[in-house]
């Protein structure tokens, strides 16, 4: 792997060497272990759009590894006024080791990875979320023991995030079931792609039927960045297909709830469920670091 532009672009050989790493890392850095293994090593975070998780975890992680980053609001550099990416990239590679971009349009992250000489990161796009993925896997891992032969339900919008789940699920053995309106399924390459891989990927519009003796239960918002626009509609198509107390009664008594935040309370996913015992999302958000801290050194050093 040069890039990490989708969830396709690991093996699973990969995906257990960069989750057992994360695991590694995380465990030193309870323990007050410090590694410097990225000192004098910078990388520049392009993001052109909001960000919590992904932004702060990026720069501990370079900042952990005694490293560097520099967050680049696209507005703020000459991209937003027109420079191209092709020569963003070109640029940025002759200072940094490592450039990860949160863009509008995948297309984006492409014409990135193609013009620059070092490892462009995903850190979501309209079509995939990949980062996300991988400190999910290990939030699983961590709470299942393994990831083969589990049964992953996505409830609600297929989007970007649904789209890497599908791909990580394919790639580690995971079955998923996406249960979502018509209209709104995960993209059509993306689950051939998976299917390509060998994983098990099924489609239904029935949130229950996904659900039934799910182990994972995970959701999203249903208006995701740059769908502002559609809330109204958004919320009318999807509002069968919320994370409740009904639907978590029909997954294995010990399903783990996941959602990748930030959460909608009582639009994709009841209060109840999100605080109660079921749910995960703020391990799975500290993951974020662990998994994106093994990512950066698989692909820096
Ligand atoms: N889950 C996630 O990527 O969160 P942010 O949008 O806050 O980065
Ligand atoms: N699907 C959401 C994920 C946010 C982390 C979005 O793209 O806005």
């Amino acid at each position: 792997m040069k890039h990490l532009i989708s969830m396709a672009d690991l093996t699973q050989e990969e995906v257990i060497e960069l989750l057992d790493m994360a695991e590694d890392l995380k465990e030193k850095r309870l323990r007050g272990k410090v590694t410097d293994l990225l000192k004098n090593k910078s990388l520049a975070m392009i993001f052109e759009k909001s960000s919590t998780r992904t932004r702060v975890s990026f720069e501990v992680a370079m900042s952990d590894l005694g490293g560097h980053s520099i967050y680049l609001n696209y507005r703020d550099i000459q991209l937003g006024r027109g420079e191209t990416v092709a020569d963003t990239a070109r640029v940025l590679a002759g200072y940094v080791y490592a450039i990860s971009a949160r863009v509008n349009r995948h297309d984006t992250l492409i014409e990135l990875a193609e013009c620059s000489a070092v490892p462009v990161i995903n850190a979501l796009s309209d079509l995939e979320h990949p980062c996300q993925i991988l400190a999910d896997l290990l939030t699983i891992r961590e709470y299942k023991n393994r990831l083969k032969d589990l049964r992953f339900a996505w409830i609600g919008d297929g989007n970007n995030v649904c789209n890497s789940a599908i791909l990580g699920c394919a790639i580690v053995g995971m079955e998923i079931i996406v249960a979502c309106p018509e209209g709104y399924e995960p993209d059509v390459n993306i689950v051939a792609k998976a299917r390509e891989l060998g994983g098990t990927v099924m489609i239904t519009h029935d949130p229950s039927k996904a659900a039934k003796d799910a182990d994972v239960l995970y959701t999203d918002v249903w208006v995701s960045m740059g769908e502002e626009d559609e809330r109204e509609k958004r919320m009318h198509d999807l509002k069968d297909y919320q994370i409740n107390a009904e639907l978590v009664n029909i997954a294995k008594h010990d399903a783990i709830v996941m959602h990748c935040l930030p959460a909608h309370r009582d639009e994709e996913i009841t209060a109840e469920i999100l605080e109660g015992p079921h749910s995960v999302v703020f391990d799975e958000a500290e993951n974020r670091l662990h998994a994106q801290k093994a990512l950066l050194l698989k692909l820096m050093t």
